[in-house]
């Protein structure tokens, strides 16, 4: 088979020296969650995300030996599809693999794998699943959100942050963006925050005042020591999604304040819930795909680098500077 140029993890360094750019084998046509079948993607553009930038420290929990290719999700050009596949060759499509996204072809589960809507280019492809199906997963089924709510976002202009802002609109909710720049701020209104409240001592009082007493649903990929005030910024009846921990550090609370305010904390992860629901990830991949055509869903790509440049792209996102979703460009 034709050797194809990818990035491999090649020790647990961090983003500075872990990464190589490597020639290997084209895949086969076999994905690990479904042996011996799989979709093979050309992959025009592959999305760089957090779980990337921990396995370049051994620190995600998915942890394939050594050396391996990365790279979760990407868009591209169907070269061939497995049996009862939904997309056929040379269709466009955005898909999830988990592993081996950082390469020029890639194999993903067909459960996994969606038509990319016409709206959308290939880097916003590459953007399309990781964040958008948390969001939702997070928002409409973890997180009960209904129509007229009203939502927090942590980490507003990041990629799941953008997504959220997003969904959360599309499901009818009114959206409140929490950033830590001005620059951030900017983002959040291009993803359609309703509001926008910068980090700061103050943030929780704003977001009361804009909130009229309180949020229904506070979604929150950041984690540490601003938690137990998003749980303060609930009203009664309200919910904070835990969804990850960018800023460092796992919050711990004390359970009487749920019960003094009728409150919940709701667990949100993605990957182990969809991983063995076929049927659900068509339908979510349905919705987002409705979202897409009514111009409610359209990933904000905060900058490409090319394929070999893999390393300053998880950089990037290690010193807080992604915005949007970070997308490498493989052809
Ligand atoms: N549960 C799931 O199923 C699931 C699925 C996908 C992703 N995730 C997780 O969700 C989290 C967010 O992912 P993402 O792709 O949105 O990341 P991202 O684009 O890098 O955005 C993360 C945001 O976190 C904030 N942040 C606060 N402290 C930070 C720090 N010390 N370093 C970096 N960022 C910091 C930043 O916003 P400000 O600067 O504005 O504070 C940043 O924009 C990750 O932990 C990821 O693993 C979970």
């Amino acid at each position: 088979m034709a050797p194809m140029r990818a990035i491999q993890i090649t020790e647990e360094s961090g983003p500075d020296s872990a990464l190589a750019l490597v020639e290997l084998p084209e895949p086969e046509p076999s994905h690990m969650l479904t042996p011996g079948a799989g979709v093979v993607v050309e992959v025009h553009a592959a999305g760089v995300s957090f779980p990337e930038l921990l396995q370049t420290r051994g620190e995600y929990q998915l942890k394939p030996p050594l050396p391996f290719v990365p790279g979760s999700e990407v868009a591209g050009i169907v070269l061939s599809a497995s049996a009862g596949a939904q997309v056929s060759p040379g269709d466009r499509v955005a898909a999830f693999c988990a592993l081996g996204g950082f390469a020029e072809t890639a194999v993903a589960p067909e459960f996994f794998t969606f038509a990319l809507p016409s709206e959308l280019d290939f880097a916003q492809g590459a953007g399309l699943i990781l964040n958008y199906h948390t969001a939702y997963f997070a928002l409409a089924i973890r997180g009960r959100l209904q129509q007229g709510e009203t939502v927090l976002v942590h980490g507003a202009a990041g990629g799941v942050g953008t997504a959220a802002l997003q969904v959360a609109k599309a499901l009818g909710a009114r959206t409140i963006a929490l950033v830590s720049t001005e620059a951030k701020r900017l983002v959040a209104e291009q993803a359609g925050a309703g509001e926008t409240v910068l980090v700061s001592d103050t943030w929780r009082n704003e977001v009361k005042e804009l909130s009229g007493g309180g949020v229904d649903v506070v979604l929150d990929p950041v984690g540490g020591d601003r938690f137990t005030d998003s749980l303060r910024s609930l009203r009664e009846g309200g919910r904070v999604i835990v969804v990850g921990f960018t800023g460092g550090s796992i919050p711990e609370v004390r359970v009487n304040r749920l019960l003094l305010a009728n409150t919940e904390i709701v667990g949100a992860g993605w990957g182990a819930y969809v991983m063995s629901k076929p049927d659900l990830n068509r339908e979510v991949g349905a919705e987002l795909a409705r979202m897409v055509q009514e111009g409610f869903v359209a990933p904000i790509v905060g900058e490409h680098f090319p394929l070999e440049r893999a390393g300053e792209a998880l950089i990037a996102i290690d010193e807080r500077r992604a915005t949007g979703k970070i997308v490498l460009d493989v052809r």
